[in-house]
């Protein structure tokens, strides 16, 4: 039995919505993770980052290794192998710890014949995101294990349809910065100047009026919130050089907006444009300009 997830793509909102403001999200069914496990006199992971056994592993994988020691706990299981095979880049912004997390744990109910319900699989998410983040706002755990787009507030969310006459390219800049260092980041901020508050506050509203431009089907004003929303996550500190080449390359070529998506400082770039041709000459330019990996969706129908 396998245990799947899959990525996801924060469109706007990221870090605004660690303060109670909300941000919108979609399903990255492109990149996924599987989790097979085998019975094992002791538990070991087999990875790509890390083969061996599981009380060696090393401190990065801590959210993982307590998370299968606690469900191996609490639902009586014997020892696995536990495979974990995933396309998600690692602190790209797509969710992964999250989406492993999540495999896992579907895994494991499943091999103990037993039911796992939305509310139970999104908290153990949650309990392996808080060792991993500190404070996770919740959106990767929710993104992971359900299907449609979301509009969500830590306080509540409901299902938000992505059906848009427009396609995302998003791309990997390739430098990957843990989540939990640009929170981090983005709260010593806070700590220092009220001007800081200020662009999350801004942040928020721009995600609402992202919505509303979901709602009426209006790309043109969701690329401008996108693009502002982008001027926000600099001014705290969350671009990188190469990300900032990424969004020029991406509206020289007729983007209607670029952004970075999920934590920062690094990360998956996202490209919102209008017509199939021009998200190709916006992936094709990041790639042979950038060397990069990329991804194109059809954001109609999804
Ligand atoms: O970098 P990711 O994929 O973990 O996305 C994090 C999103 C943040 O808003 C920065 C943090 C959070 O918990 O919501």
């Amino acid at each position: 039995m396998i245990g799947r997830a899959h990525g996801k793509i924060i469109l706007i909102g990221e870090h605004s919505v660690v303060y109670d403001h909300p941000a919108i999200v979609i399903p990255f069914y492109e990149s996924t993770v599987s989790v097979t496990l085998k019975e094992s006199p002791d538990n070991t992971i087999e990875s790509d980052i890390y083969s061996g056994l599981l009380s060696d592993a090393p401190d990065l994988l801590h959210p993982l290794s307590a998370l299968i020691e606690t469900l191996q706990t609490k639902l009586a299981t014997p020892s696995y192998v536990v495979k974990i095979e995933s396309n998600v880049p690692i602190g790209a912004g797509l969710g992964s710890s999250a989406a492993i997390a999540a495999a896992i744990t579907e895994a494991y109910y499943q091999n103990a014949n037993l039911k796992l319900d939305r509310q139970t699989h999104f908290d153990w998410v949650q309990f392996s995101e808080n060792l991993a983040h500190d404070n996770p706002s919740g959106i990767d755990a929710l993104c992971v294990t359900r299907q449609d787009g979301w509009y969500f507030t830590k306080q509540s969310f409901s299902p938000l349809e992505i059906n848009l006459p427009a396609y995302l390219v998003v791309g990997d800049s390739k430098m990957h910065t843990p989540t939990k260092q640009s929170v981090k980041h983005v709260a010593s901020l806070l700590k220092q100047n009220e001007d800081f508050h200020n662009i999350i506050d801004s942040l928020g509203k721009m995600t609402i009026k992202a919505k509303d431009a979901i709602e009426r089907k209006d790309i043109f004003t969701l690329g401008d919130t996108m693009n502002g929303a982008m001027e926000g996550l600099k001014a705290l500190g969350l671009s990188t050089p190469t990300i900032e080449k990424l969004n020029q390359s991406a509206l020289h070529n007729g983007a209607l907006a670029s952004k970075l998506t999920g934590g920062g400082m690094g990360g998956c770039v996202i490209a919102l444009c209008y017509d199939k041709f021009t998200a190709e000459k916006v992936s094709a330019a990041w790639r042979d300009d950038f060397s990069i990996n990329t991804w194109t969706l059809n954001l109609l129908g999804g």
